[in-house]
C-alpha cells in the first residue's frame, strides 16, 4: 500500500515552493458535487497523495480547501503546508488587472494563505466576464504576455504563489514568455501520455529549466465519446500484461521515467492507490522502444475553448494553435 512517504519529489528550479511530488491528483470532473470531490481528496490523501490539481474554471477549490482543512482537523495532515495545491487562471482573467483579485478569489475558495503553483491556464485571453467555458469565438483577444506575466510575477513577490507557471503552452508560446519573464515559469503543464507524447516540448523545457506536468495521463474522461486512447492500447496492454501491471500503471509509469509530473484524477479509492504503486518496478527497454512507436495523436485541441459558431474577430487562430509534435 502507498503510504505518505512513498512517492518522489521533484525541486522546482523557479520560485520558493516545495518540491512537487511526482504523482498529483487532478480534480476536474463534470458536473461537480462538492462531497464527491471532498471525500475522493480525502481518500487521496489517505493512500498517500500530497498533490492537488485544480483551477478557477474546474470549480473544485472550495472542495479541495475543505478536503484538506478537514484532513488536517483528522490529524491525516499536520498542517495544509504538507500539501502541493497547484491552481489557474482562466482565459477570461487574462488581463493584468484582473490576476491578482483572480487569485485572491482562488484562495479565498481554498481557505489558504497561498497556492504552491498558480499557472495561467491557456495561452488564449478572453473578454472578461464569467468564467465561461466553451466560449463564443468573438470573445477571444491577443495575448498580452508581459502584462500578465508581470502580473503573476507580482502575486509570486507577494508570496501569494509560491511558483507560478502556465499550462497548454507550445514552445512559440514559452519563446514569447521568455523573452519578457524575470521570474521563469516554473512549469509547463500540457496533454501528455503515451499517445501524445509531446518530445519537442519536452526537450525544450529541460533545456530551460521549466518541469513539465502532464495532464490527461491515462488519456482523459472521455467527455468527447470517442473512446479512450491510452487505455484502450493494445500495446501498452501488451506491455502490461507481461510486468502485470495494468495500462494505468504502464502510462503512469512510462511518464515518470521521462522525468514528467502525472495529474492523474479518479474518484476510486482503489484507482488511487493503484495509481501511486509505480516507483517500485521500472520498464523495460523492450517495453520503452515499442512505446516509443505509439502513433501519435492530441486528444484536445484548442478549438475546444469555443464554440463551434461565430468567428475570430480580434485575433489569429493559428496564435493559438497547441499542436507541437
Ligand atoms: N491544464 C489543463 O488544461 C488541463 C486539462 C485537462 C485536465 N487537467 C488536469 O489534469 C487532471 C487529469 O486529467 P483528466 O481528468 O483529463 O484525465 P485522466 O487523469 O487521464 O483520466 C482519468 C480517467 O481515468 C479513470 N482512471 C483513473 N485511474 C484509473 C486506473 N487506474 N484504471 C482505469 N481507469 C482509471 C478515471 O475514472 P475514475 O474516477 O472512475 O477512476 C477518469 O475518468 C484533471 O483532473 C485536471 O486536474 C488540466
Amino acid at each position: 500500500m502507498a503510504s505518505k512517504g512513498t512517492v518522489p519529489e521533484v525541486a522546482l528550479k523557479s520560485g520558493n515552493a516545495r518540491p512537487m511530488p511526482a504523482v498529483g491528483m487532478g480534480t476536474a470532473v463534470f458536473p461537480v458535487v462538492h462531497e464527491d470531490t471532498k471525500n475522493a481528496v480525502l481518500a487521496a490523501i489517505e493512500v498517500g497523495y500530497r498533490h492537488f490539481d485544480t483551477a478557477a474554471l474546474y470549480r473544485t477549490e472550495e472542495p479541495l480547501g475543505d478536503a484538506v482543512a478537514e484532513a488536517v482537523r483528522r490529524g491525516l495532515l499536520r498542517s495544509r503546508d504538507e500539501v502541493f495545491v497547484t491552481s489557474k487562471l482562466w482565459c477570461s482573467q487574462c488581463h493584468p488587472e484582473l490576476v491578482l483579485p483572480s487569485l485572491r478569489e482562488t484562495l479565498q475558495n481554498l481557505k489558504m494563505e497561498y497556492v504552491d503553483l498558480y499557472l495561467i491556464h491557456w495561452p488564449v485571453r478572453m473578454k472578461p466576464g464569467p468564467l465561461a467555458f466553451p466560449n463564443k469565438k468573438e470573445n477571444a483577444l491577443p495575448f498580452d504576455f508581459e502584462g500578465v506575466w508581470r502580473a503573476m510575477e507580482e502575486c509570486h513577490r507577494l508570496g501569494l504563489a509560491r511558483a507560478i507557471g502556465v499550462s497548454n503552452f507550445t514552445t512559440r508560446h514559452l519563446d514569447k514568455l521568455l523573452a519578457v519573464a524575470t521570474v521563469p515559469p516554473a512549469v509547463n503543464q500540457v496533454e501528455l501520455n503515451p499517445v501524445w507524447q509531446q518530445r519537442t516540448l519536452r526537450d525544450y523545457c529541460a533545456a530551460r529549466g521549466v518541469h513539465v506536468a502532464a495532464w490527461s495521463p491515462l488519456g482523459g474522461q472521455n467527455w468527447g465519446g470517442k473512446g479512450n486512447a491510452v487505455l484502450e492500447s493494445p500495446v501498452l496492454a501488451e506491455i502490461a500484461q507481461a510486468r502485470g501491471k495494468t495500462v494505468a500503471q504502464v502510462s503512469l509509469r512510462w511518464i515518470y521515467e521521462q522525468g514528467v509530473t502525472s495529474i492523474v484524477k479518479s474518484h476510486n479509492k482503489e484507482r488511487l492507490r493503484q495509481n501511486l504503486e509505480i516507483f517500485d518496478w521500472e520498464l523495460t527497454e523492450e517495453d520503452r522502444v515499442k512505446i516509443s512507436q505509439i502513433p501519435q495523436k492530441k486528444l484536445v485541441q484548442f478549438e475546444i475553448l469555443f464554440l463551434p459558431d461565430g468567428e475570430f474577430t480580434s485575433v489569429d487562430p493559428a496564435e493559438m494553435n497547441i499542436q507541437e509534435e
